[in-house]
């Protein structure tokens, strides 16, 4: 009983080692994929509820959960982007970190504009759509200042 306690101990002692070692040590290479990964998930979003404004698909229900989801991803974007993230393999522009007060001024409307979609996600679709159509404008603002044309 004693010996297992112990043993407890310090199994708990030594993930908690590991959890902050890995948090400390995040490899940029590392932070970048999952930046990207999460991004994506921002377009796949975007676009379930695109398909469903549109009435191309007839999801009417999920549609609250795709805005909850996006407005969620877009409260703190500038966080997926911290410093020493800035080479490698990413899409980023400098200016993300050069220009660090415009980048997060970007995403600040992004995530107006993501509350805004929630609140008008459960209304008609017209006025959903519209709200729809401003936050992709503001997703596209800030890739046009600080993401690198695809190829
Ligand atoms: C404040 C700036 C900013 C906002 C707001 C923003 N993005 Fe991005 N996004 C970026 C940057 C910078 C990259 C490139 C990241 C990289 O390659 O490291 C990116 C990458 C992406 C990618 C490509 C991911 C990949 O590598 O496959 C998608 C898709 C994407 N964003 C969708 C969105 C959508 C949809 C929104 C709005 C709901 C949005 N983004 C809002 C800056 C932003």
């Amino acid at each position: 009983m004693k010996k297992n306690t112990a043993v407890g101990m310090l199994i708990l002692g030594s993930l908690e080692l590991l959890g902050t070692a890995a948090y400390a040590e995040s490899d940029p290479e590392d932070i970048i994929k999952y930046r990207q990964n999460v991004m994506k998930a921002n377009g796949a979003h975007m676009a379930a509820a695109g398909a469903i404004l549109q009435g191309k698909v007839d999801y009417k229900k999920d549609l609250a959960y795709h805005a909850k989801t996006l407005q969620t991803i877009n409260s703190d974007i500038p966080a997926l982007f911290p410093k020493g993230s800035d080479f490698g393999d990413t899409k980023a522009l400098d200016g993300v970190w050069a220009k660090r007060a415009d980048f997060e001024k970007r995403a600040k409307d992004t995530r107006a504009k993501a509350d805004a979609f929630v609140k008008a996600a459960g209304g008609d679709t017209k006025a959903a759509l519209a709200k729809f159509k401003e936050l992709s404008d503001s997703c596209k603002a800030c890739h046009k200042d600080f993401r690198k044309e695809e190829k």
